[in-house]
């Protein structure tokens, strides 16, 4: 919501120059100043955001963690230009040169560049939204600091919802579906799209930046693109808590149907 404020600032303040020009304006020159100078600051308040974002939401090894690094650098960059333009221009009641008003030119090219890489984070990568059907109500999230901890009690999840688990590095799906409770990777073996965020019916989960169909009891690839499957994880209910085991390749057992005894 904040990266309105940089856009339409900068921008707004490259067209006053130019309009300003044409009619050797000063009050003009002076608005578009004003444009930059607010264009800075809504730019840094967008930075803490995009920041926040980028630590916490974008998942990492994914392609929109790349993309996200490289929003950012541009970002960066098209801000230290307009400081560096308003410090050039120095004063509301000083003309700008044509240097100035180049790099303006050059800065909101720049800009729009990053944009469309930011409205792709958003639009595509659905970074910052929830993009989940109703029935799978609020994603439940919780962190573990180890593998021996229970993840959830298997009462928590209804059929169809998911649960994400941090464990360590490792980002764990467990979901339920009419099988019983299964145990999966978050990262898409496409391009690292997170499943958590994907819809999960029956026992196939969808991921949402691309559509690849995931089996999460077995892990096998149900449709494209993604050609490799998820990895899986084997599930086990004692005493009605669920505790997920590590990294396994091999087919997930299902488990909430008939909770087993303590191993
Ligand atoms: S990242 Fe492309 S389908 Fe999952």
């Amino acid at each position: 919501m904040l990266v309105s404020f940089p856009i339409g600032l900068w921008v707004t303040a490259l067209i006053f120059n130019l309009i300003a020009l044409g009619q050797d304006n000063g009050s003009l020159f002076a608005a578009g100043f004003y444009c930059v100078i607010a264009g800075c600051v809504g730019a840094v308040l967008a930075a803490v955001a995009g920041t926040i974002d980028f630590v916490s939401v974008v998942p990492p090894q994914s392609s929109a963690k790349n993309r996200g690094l490289l929003h950012g650098s541009l970002n960066t960059l098209v801000l230290l230009l307009f400081i560096y333009i308003a410090y050039r221009q120095g004063s509301p009641a000083v003309r700008p040169d044509g240097l100035t008003i180049g790099l303006m030119v050059i800065g909101v090219i720049v800009l729009g560049i990053s944009g469309w890489l930011g409205g792709t984070l958003v639009y595509r990568n659905q970074i910052g939204i929830d993009r989940r059907y109703a029935a799978a109500g609020k994603l439940k999230e919780r962190t573990l600091t180890g593998w021996e901890r229970p993840v959830c009690n298997q009462s928590e999840l209804a059929d169809g919802q998911v649960l994400l688990a941090q464990v360590g590095t490792d980002r764990i799906v467990v979901g339920r579906c009419s099988e019983g409770l299964f145990a999966f990777s978050d990262h898409c073996t496409h391009r690292g799209g997170p499943l958590s965020d994907g819809a999960l019916v029956e026992c196939t989960v969808q991921c949402p930046w691309h559509g690849s169909q995931f089996d999460i009891r077995t892990g096998r690839v149900v449709a494209g693109p993604a050609e490799e499957k998820i990895l899986v994880h084997e599930v086990e209910v004692r005493k009605g808590e669920v505790y997920v085991k590590p990294k396994s390749t091999q087919k997930s057992q299902p488990a909430g149907k008939e909770p087993k005894k303590a191993a």
